[in-house]
């Protein structure tokens, strides 16, 4: 297991200069909260994340007034009451279910995992320089966008003669069996991205399945790893500079080694 390996997309964030699409990001968050938040937490984003400047990109009122748009479960008040508030940056995007146990009762008795580290790099996305080692960990069994791409797009009817059991659907991609709990979530047109004008080019791609999977692939890439594009634009500077000064250490010793006989 799985079935099948992954397909091998190519990613912006891929490779030493890659980066997020901003675009790409706000629409696969779009579809997280249109579609997967139904059954799936993401415990460890929080509103003002989505402000990042090297991820999603929103503007401080743009956070502010998505955050609003939740409730928030406070408390207890004064009154020893819980009590619900609308969201502030600081809060994190809450969870569809109160506990493990009613989110298992919803779901057959599966258990939709908290998608915040689910997309943790697997092979070429773990960017500049560790891919290096990416050799000896590709057959590592860890998620990854590709993962999570292939897995949504990869929902089949079982071939001639595999039985699955009620209540599971099969899919080759899966890596801990034939079939999951999991229905189907996307389907083509499920999800409206908001166009900003008639000149708006910016959201201007296909509302099918493979596109939303792309989209929402790439967000999770950015919620497991929000600091991908400053940790390579590290590294790149870190190789320029021991490049450089590698030049100048062997100048150095050449100059002061030049008239030993
Ligand atoms: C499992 C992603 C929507 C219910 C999974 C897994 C992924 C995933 C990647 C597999 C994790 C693993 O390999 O262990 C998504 C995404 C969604 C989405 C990106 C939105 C596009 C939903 C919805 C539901 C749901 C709407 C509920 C109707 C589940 C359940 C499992 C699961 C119950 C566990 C399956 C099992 O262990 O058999 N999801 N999901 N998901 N998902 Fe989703």
């Amino acid at each position: 297991y799985p079935l099948k390996e992954p397909h091998e997309l190519s990613w912006s964030f891929s490779g030493p200069f890659g980066s997020f699409d901003k675009q790409q990001l706000q629409r696969g968050f779009k579809i997280y909260h249109d579609v997967c938040s139904n059954c799936h937490s993401l415990n460890l984003v929080a509103f003002r994340n989505l402000g990042d400047q090297d991820g999603l990109g929103f503007s401080a009122e743009q956070v502010k007034s998505l955050a609003a748009e939740y409730k928030i479960q406070d408390g207890p008040n004064d009154q020893g009451d819980m009590f619900e508030r609308p969201g502030r940056p600081s809060d994190h995007l809450p969870a569809p279910f109160p506990n493990e146990q009613a989110a298992r009762s919803a779901n057959g008795g599966a258990l939709p995992p908290d998608l915040s580290l689910l997309a943790k790099a697997r092979g070429p996305e773990r960017g500049f320089p560790w891919f290096v080692f990416d050799v000896f960990t590709q057959y590592e069994e860890s998620a990854g966008p590709d993962y999570i791409y292939s897995l949504l797009t990869g929902f089949q009817d079982p071939p001639a003669g595999v039985q699955v059991r009620e209540g599971l659907h099969y899919n080759p991609y899966f890596i801990a069996s034939d079939a999951l709990a999991m229905p189907p979530p996307l389907a083509d047109g499920a999800v409206d991205f908001p166009q900003n004008g008639d000149d708006d080019k910016t959201n201007d791609v296909p509302q099918t399945v493979d596109q939303y999977a792309r989209d929402v692939s790439a967000f999770l890439m950015w919620a497991a790893e929000p600091h991908l594009v400053e940790r390579k634009r590290m590294g790149l500077t870190v190789m320029v500079f021991l490049i450089v000064f590698a030049g100048l250490v062997g100048y150095t010793k050449r100059r002061v080694w030049a008239n030993t006989p």
